[in-house]
């Protein structure tokens, strides 16, 4: 099993002596609840760092329902060995006492990126994820970190902030990682039903059909958007959140595809929330 360390300060010993070598140090941060998204994240990161840390911290200030913060699941034991055969050397599991001490009196904003997509109906999401990024970032001091595409506006947020602040860090980007009939994996597929589960995969379908549209030639923005909002007619149980079509960078609308478009989608199932996105071309 890796080196499990949940202490900041035993942390920052343990790597001044592996910076002390000379050795790289590549971060995968999550919150537990591993699956083989998470681990493709920590295999591309093994083959490109002396280290390998994932953190594992629930971070309650990104949460904006209680619920789904008390719901959310905790699996330290197979995560643990998930990390184990994903070559991870060592993991950071603080407490919240560890990360906040006390109470948090300053954040991390990017109300442009975050005004827009799951930003408009998640406030202060993205502040309590680019906060407690920048905590890891400046704790684990990392050559590398590694997020996925598969939460396009959380990654634009923090290349952003990393851009914003100078942080001495490289961002790399991994692709999604989906189950055969193109669901993104996510910690909460768990909670579909089986009927639900039939039905996830329109968000996915949806967004290809998009961009196939923009492929073959299709350049206006409404007219993509509606028609891929016709494929969820069928399933009335899927409440379609957001579909939008915005620059990959700023996350802004546009009206005209003139440029690569981040075509990106939330619906809901039950209480479930499934997020994803392509990219295009
Ligand atoms: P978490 O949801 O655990 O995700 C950790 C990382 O795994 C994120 O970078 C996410 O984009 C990536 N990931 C999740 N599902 C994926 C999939 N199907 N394919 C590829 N990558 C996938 O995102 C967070 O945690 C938190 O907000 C965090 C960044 C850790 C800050 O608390």
């Amino acid at each position: 099993m890796p080196e499990v360390i949940a202490g900041i300060a035993p942390l920052r010993k343990r790597l001044a002596l592996v910076r002390g070598r000379g050795a790289s140090i590549g971060l995968v941060p999550t919150m537990g609840a591993l699956h083989a998204g998470h681990a493709k994240l920590l295999n591309t990161a093994r083959q490109e760092n002396d280290m390998l840390i994932a953190s594992v911290f629930v971070n309650p200030i990104q949460f904006d329902r209680p619920e789904d913060l008390e719901n959310y699941p905790r699996t330290m034991e197979a995560d643990l060995r998930l990390c184990e055969t994903s070559g991870v050397d060592l993991v950071f599991a603080p407490a919240a006492s560890d990360l906040y001490p006390r109470e948090q009196l300053t954040f991390v904003e990017s109300p442009l990126l975050s005004a827009r997509l799951c930003g408009a109906h998640r406030p202060g999401h993205f502040r309590g994820v680019a906060t407690v990024v920048l905590k890891l970032f400046n704790i684990v001091q990392p050559d590398r970190a590694y997020f996925g595409e598969k939460d396009a506006q959380q990654l634009a947020v923090i290349r952003r902030m990393v851009e914003d602040f100078n942080l001495p860090v490289t961002v790399v980007p991994v692709a999604t990682v989906r189950e055969e009939d193109g669901l993104a994996l996510s910690s909460r597929n768990k909670h579909l039903t089986r009927e639900q589960r039939t039905v996830a995969p329109v968000l996915s379908r949806a967004l290809r059909l998009a961009a196939d549209r923009i492929e073959r030639g299709e350049r206006c923005v409404e007219s993509v958007r509606s028609q891929s909002l016709a494929s969820f007619a069928p399933y009335p149980e899927a409440r379609v959140e957001y579909f939008e079509l915005v620059d990959p960078e700023t996350l802004q609308p546009m009206e005209r595809i003139d440029g690569p478009v981040l075509i990106a989608a939330a619906m809901w199932l039950g209480p479930t929330r499934l997020i994803d996105n392509v990219l295009w071309p």
